[in-house]
């Protein structure tokens, strides 16, 4: 099934690089895992791998990603930015803004809207998750970054822990959703906004992801990952390099360069 899928996506793919080639295995322990080993071993920008279930998938902060066997898109893309990394925080931006803009084209009239750094949000429920690791740590500027994508797109029933937070683009738009064209879509979106970041027209990637942003202008709590610190203010919208800035009731503007915004007041 990952192979036709593959196929399918290839016909109607129409990047320069994204998908450039792509692998497609059935089962794989990560997809992230998987493009870090081939990026190893020399695989080009842009070279994708797309898997039908993980058996150990990968989330932010040492989470667990999980998704229905052969419903979703699930897959990963070899980068060699040769950015410094103090913005790679944009590419993480831009991989939001793009994927939101695919998904919303399949479920208008919804909007997609993004929940920093970049959950993609339906109906304020979560449909996506995309996990930018980097190989080498900073501050080398010749890292690999690996991106990877997991999308809910055909599955209708969620585990109980997540039941009351995720969904996916069937159950916004009432219907089953192709993969392949969507993934193609998704690609062609990617692309477009990574080479946004790289072309210097990082400005454009920050103003569509503010256009986006749930939280704007309201009050949210940031927990710092594996701490019990917590940081609560106005969401005021990005920085330059894309991490968070918050006004706190003391009027100071803090820049938040990691974390999860995990409650609302
Ligand atoms: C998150 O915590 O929101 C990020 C989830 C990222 C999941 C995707 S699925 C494809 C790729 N491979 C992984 O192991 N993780 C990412």
């Amino acid at each position: 099934m990952a192979l036709s899928l593959v196929k399918n996506a290839q016909d109607r793919l129409s990047t320069d690089h994204f998908g450039r080639p792509m692998r497609g295995v059935e089962e794989v322990g990560s997809t992230n895992e998987r493009a870090a080993q081939w990026a190893a071993k020399g695989a080009p920008e842009g070279a994708t791998v797309l898997t039908e279930y993980q058996t150990t998938g990968r989330g932010r902060h040492g989470r667990e990603w999980t998704a229905e066997k052969g419903r979703n898109l699930l897959f990963s893309v070899v980068l060699r930015p040769g950015l410094s990394p103090d913005r790679f925080g944009l590419l993480t931006v831009a991989a939001g803004v793009a994927v939101a803009e695919a998904v919303e084209a399949v479920v208008s009239p919804h909007s997609a809207l993004l929940k920093w750094p970049n959950d993609v949000l339906l109906e304020d429920r979560k449909t996506c998750g995309i996990l930018l690791e980097s190989s080498l740590a900073p501050p080398d500027a010749d890292a690999v970054v690996v991106l990877g994508v997991g999308l809910n797109v055909n599955q209708s029933d969620f585990p109980a822990s997540l039941a009351d937070t995720a969904t996916s683009l069937r159950l916004a738009a009432g219907r089953p959703v192709p993969r392949p064209p969507l993934l193609a879509q998704l690609l062609q979106s990617l692309e477009r906004r990574y080479e946004a970041v790289h072309t210097g027209d990082a400005a454009s990637v920050r103003a569509a992801f503010r256009t986006r942003l749930a939280s704007l202008g309201a009050t949210r709590t940031l927990h710092a990952p594996g701490t019990d610190e917590a940081l609560t203010g106005t969401v005021q919208g990005i920085t330059e390099t894309g991490a968070l800035r918050l006004r706190t009731a003391d009027g100071t503007v803090t820049e938040v360069h990691a974390g999860d915004v995990t409650s609302q007041n």
